[in-house]
């Protein structure tokens, strides 16, 4: 299963925050906001990562993240031209899933809760067809919404409709079987005239193939769409690394508690970064890890 991590867009409703630096680049409290997406991939299992970003940006990426190897993965990078929608992403990824199943997540897009990871390992694990996760929201027109029946099966997604048939959003991570290339070449752009994510999962759904993953209210899944958002995203994260002293979306520690890398590995960052907070708390990490 490989990975793709889209952090494109214009980012225009979170203007003047972000003219000159990608949305996805503003920190949640501690860490740019695109570590939270990539640990998501990375506690799923997924090691092979493509960082899809506008050409004003993806420079600025690949500075951050470079080829992943500090974190025990690779990632490699490519460029949305324009904003045509989110399954386009599949369109610039062709060559790089390589006929295989891939994993899309939203580079703004943050998740958190007890037993993620095992749910995303079962997810990544998918042969056929296509896994969405929901979760329960207060405002869905803003989202995609999935309509479901009583057992949890899929009736119908609908892309930020007016009036919305549930209360189940669509987060933006999404898990696709070998022939998600084939379908979104079969899309046409929507109205405002975008290969839709929503367009692609009722391709799935047509076929049957499409189930969904409810993330109960016990997860977070963190809105980051408006300045407001922003910073409530951000007080939740260090209330939780507060009262824990553990970090979320530590992509080193990550690495190291997924088998990726050794401690030798994570010390080479921790001194790199030793005169941080982050830096200490990786040098933490290995130490109890040997106690
Ligand atoms: C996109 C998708 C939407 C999904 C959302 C999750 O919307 O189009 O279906 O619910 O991401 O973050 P956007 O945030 O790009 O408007």
């Amino acid at each position: 299963m490989k990975g793709i991590v889209l952090a494109g867009g214009s980012g225009t409703r979170l203007y003047p925050a972000t003219k000159v630096i990608s949305k996805q680049l503003l920190p949640i409290y501690n860490k740019p906001m695109v570590y939270y997406p990539i640990s998501v991939l990375m506690l799923a299992g997924i090691q092979d990562i493509l960082l899809i970003s506008t050409p004003h940006d993806i420079g600025l990426f690949e500075r951050l993240l470079g080829n992943g190897h500090q974190f025990g993965i690779n990632i490699s990078y490519a460029i949305q031209e324009r904003p045509e929608g989110l399954a386009q992403a599949f369109l610039i990824a062709e060559k790089f899933i390589d006929g295989g199943p891939s994993t899309l997540v939203l580079g703004d897009n943050i998740f958190y809760g007890h037993n993620l990871s095992a749910m995303l390992q079962k997810s990544a694990r998918l042969e056929k067809g296509a896994c969405i996760y929901g979760y329960y929201v207060d405002d869905p027109e803003r989202y995609g919404v999935a309509e479901l029946d009583d057992e949890s099966n899929v009736l119908s997604i609908e892309e930020k409709p007016t009036n919305p048939k549930s209360n189940y959003a669509v987060t933006g991570l999404y898990f696709y079987d070998n022939t998600v290339v084939e379908r979104v070449k079969t899309l046409k752009p929507s109205s405002r005239g975008e290969l839709e994510i929503s367009s692609l999962n009722n391709l799935y759904l047509a076929d049957n193939e499409l189930k969904i993953n409810i993330l109960g209210r016990g997860m977070a899944w963190l809105d980051t769409g408006t300045h407001a958002s922003l910073i409530e995203a951000s007080n939740y994260i260090q209330i939780l690394e507060k009262t824990q002293g553990l970090q979320v979306a530590c992509l080193e520690e990550v690495g190291f508690k997924m088998g990726y890398l050794s401690k030798e590995d994570v010390l080479i960052t921790a001194n790199q970064l030793k005169n941080s907070t982050y830096g200490d708390y990786l040098l933490k990490t290995i130490h109890e890890d040997s106690c």
